[in-house]
């Protein structure tokens, strides 16, 4: 979007125009040589033209480069006089734009203008003159941009001009303008980036429109073309719905430019809604596919991933990781990959482009890499490890690089939900498979999922006064994740009383470290019993159970034993046991996983639950 606004500079292009750092920045001229500076009475130091004769004349100058065309004003602050003749000039494009200096008593500093000076050549040269005179002082010198040939204010939202976020665009704060705001995730050194194209070298005005909750400032190193040139504060504004703009004025260089800012604390950036830039006719220019670049690592960086599907071995240890990986703009089939223990990271359909294609992702790489207690005996592989099971022949680039604790999305659940292992040997259709493994692809690059769901266990595992599973999680769970809960089919000798309570304690304990609860009642085993005669166990009732918790605590419910009930009931029980592996009625096979996934993503989407800012399609 462009817009026109008027608006002047109080941006001072001179070097050293207050004489702060004695005559440096200053070309001394003229046959007395008897400049000097000392304290002024105004700011600092200041500039004296002092020549003991009357024949003498005394010349300050300095050449200004790099500015955009456009009308300029140039002043300054003067004192003493005794002038028997003194200018305040510039010259610019052959023409010159000049002032006189009018003597002013000690004490009493006058300001001196020269308006209308226009420059179409990008650079002026500047200067007070005095001839004959006894002495006459300066300071604060001022060359500013007025306006310009084509002025204009450029707001750049999540389009033309917006080239990448280390985090996601989200929109689950209100207040923001067009399809989001940049997110970083909250870590030093992710940032945002931007394109614009300038006419002529010039000073602009940046300005952030941004949301700081956080009780800290959040400050931002901001780069112009790779080279740092500011931090920029970006204060709390109390609520991630209270909108405020930080500002920054800066050179941009005739063409091309990239603007980035980048977190310096690890708190990340506040949220970021857009970009306005001031100045003689800023453009955004794309940014998007053009190098083929997918933003994120170095593009030399070496992998090593063989056969198709390919299996990329990557090493390391246990810990977070954002991977980012390109492929090909010729390939437009599909791309499919998965990491450690068989978790789906990322899938995108069948498409036709013409630019490479970028999948980027965040892992959590555990030891086992699959269910925490299960596969004690069976680690799975150490490191981190990827396998393209669609694509693999286009990948051009990899990178992986380990990040500290991202925002996470823990789950806690059975079986049915667990990481379960990669069954490489069976058909897709005989791997058990827990919707969990199959959720982290619906999520983009600023949330890692990290599934702690093993088979056998309830709610005894996730206790919170001493269940093995919810110490795991909870010696990682922060202020921000997120916690999905499905435990059910377990808890067989559980009374209702008791099941109340864990489930209640871990909405408590989630919340009071400042992270999200979301329950979820467990599919249905497609043994032909209706939704009231499902996970029925003595007095426990598990889906009345989540129900009631969900109401009184006010979290949100998803209710997949509802959902699988109704779909159940629609295409029929034998058609949905091709879900199931075998005739086991519990267990879900891949196409039962990802179905699962993809009914707990809709609803996200339909009850618009606050997560729904971390998936790739919000
Ligand atoms: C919360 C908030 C985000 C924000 C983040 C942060 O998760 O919802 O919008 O970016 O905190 O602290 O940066
Ligand atoms: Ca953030």
């Amino acid at each position: 979007m462009l817009a026109f606004s008027s608006y002047s500079f109080s941006q001072n292009l001179l070097t050293n125009p207050g004489f702060e750092s004695g005559t440096s920045g200053w070309t001394l001229g003229g046959d007395a040589s008897a400049q000097f500076t000392e304290s002024s009475g105004r700011s600092g130091n200041r500039l004296t033209h002092w020549s003991s004769s009357s024949s003498y004349t005394a010349e300050t100058k300095q050449t200004v480069t790099g500015l955009a065309a456009g009308t300029y004003r140039l002043s300054v602050y003067t004192v003493g006089g005794e002038t028997a003749g003194a200018w305040l000039w510039a010259y610019c494009d052959g023409q010159s734009f000049s002032t006189p200096i009018p003597s002013s008593p000690w004490g009493s500093w006058a300001q001196v203008v020269v308006d209308n000076i226009s420059v179409s050549g990008g650079s002026c040269e500047l200067g007070i003159t005095t001839e004959n005179s006894e002495w006459s002082s300066f300071d604060d010198v001022v060359f500013e941009w007025v306006s310009g040939g084509g002025p204009g204010e450029l707001v750049i939202e999540e389009a033309t001009g917006f080239c990448s976020v280390d985090g996601s665009v989200d929109s689950n704060h209100p207040g923001y303008n067009g399809r989001g705001f940049a997110n970083t995730d909250n870590a030093a050194g992710n940032g945002v980036e931007w394109r614009v194209q300038v006419p002529a070298g010039g000073s602009y005005e940046l300005e952030w429109r941004y949301a700081n909750a956080s009780d800290n400032n959040r400050p931002g190193n901001l780069l112009i073309n790779g080279l740092s040139v500011a931090t920029v504060d970006f204060p709390s504004t109390g609520a991630w719905e209270t909108w405020a703009v930080a500002t920054a004025t800066i050179f941009l260089d005739a063409g091309e430019n990239t603007i980035r800012l980048e977190a310096i604390s690890g708190e990340g950036l506040g949220n970021i809604d857009s970009l306005s830039v001031t100045g003689d006719s800023p453009q955004a220019i794309d940014c998007g596919n053009n190098s083929g670049d997918c933003g994120e690592g170095n593009p030399d960086s070496q992998f090593s991933c063989s056969g198709d599907p390919a299996v990329c071995l990557l090493g390391g240890g246990v810990g977070n990781y954002r991977v980012t990986m390109e492929f090909d703009a010729g390939y437009n089939g599909e791309l499919e990959v998965f990491a450690e223990s068989r978790r789906r990271m990322f899938t995108s359909p069948q498409q036709s482009t013409s630019a490479s294609r970028c999948a980027d992702f965040l892992v959590d790489v555990r030891d086992p890499e699959g269910q925490p207690w299960q596969d004690q005996s069976d680690r799975g592989t150490s490191g981190l490890n990827l396998r393209i099971a669609q694509g693999a022949p286009a990948l051009s680039r990899l990178t992986f690089s380990p990040i500290s604790s991202p925002t996470t999305l823990f789950i806690a659940g059975d079986s049915t939900v667990a990481d379960q292992r990669p069954q490489l040997y069976a058909q897709p259709d005989a791997r058990y498979s827990g919707w969990g493994q199959f959720i982290p692809a619906y999520f983009g690059s600023a949330i890692e999922v990290s599934n702690y769901s093993d088979s056998g266990e309830g709610t005894q595992a996730f206790r919170t006064d001493g269940g093995g599973l919810w110490n795991q999680i909870n010696s990682r769970l922060k202020s921000g994740d997120w916690v999905m809960i499905q435990l059910g089919h377990n808890d067989k000798t559980t009374s209702a009383s008791l099941y109340r309570s864990r489930i209640t304690n871990m909405v408590t304990a989630i919340r009071n470290k400042g992270a999200n609860p979301i329950l979820i009642t467990p599919m249905i085993r497609n043994t032909g019993d209706p939704l009231s005669g499902q996970h029925v166990w003595g007095d426990l009732n598990i889906r009345n159970e989540l129900i009631g918790v969900a109401n009184a605590q006010n979290v949100p419910l998803i209710d997949l034993m509802e959902l699988t009930s109704e779909w159940a009931g629609s295409i029929g029980r034998s058609a949905a046991q091709t879900y199931f592996v075998g005739s086991d009625r519990t267990h879900s096979n891949e196409m039962g996983a990802e179905l699962f996934s993809q009914m707990i993503v809709d609803e996200i989407r339909r009850q618009n639950i606050g997560i729904i800012g971390y998936l790739r399609n919000p």
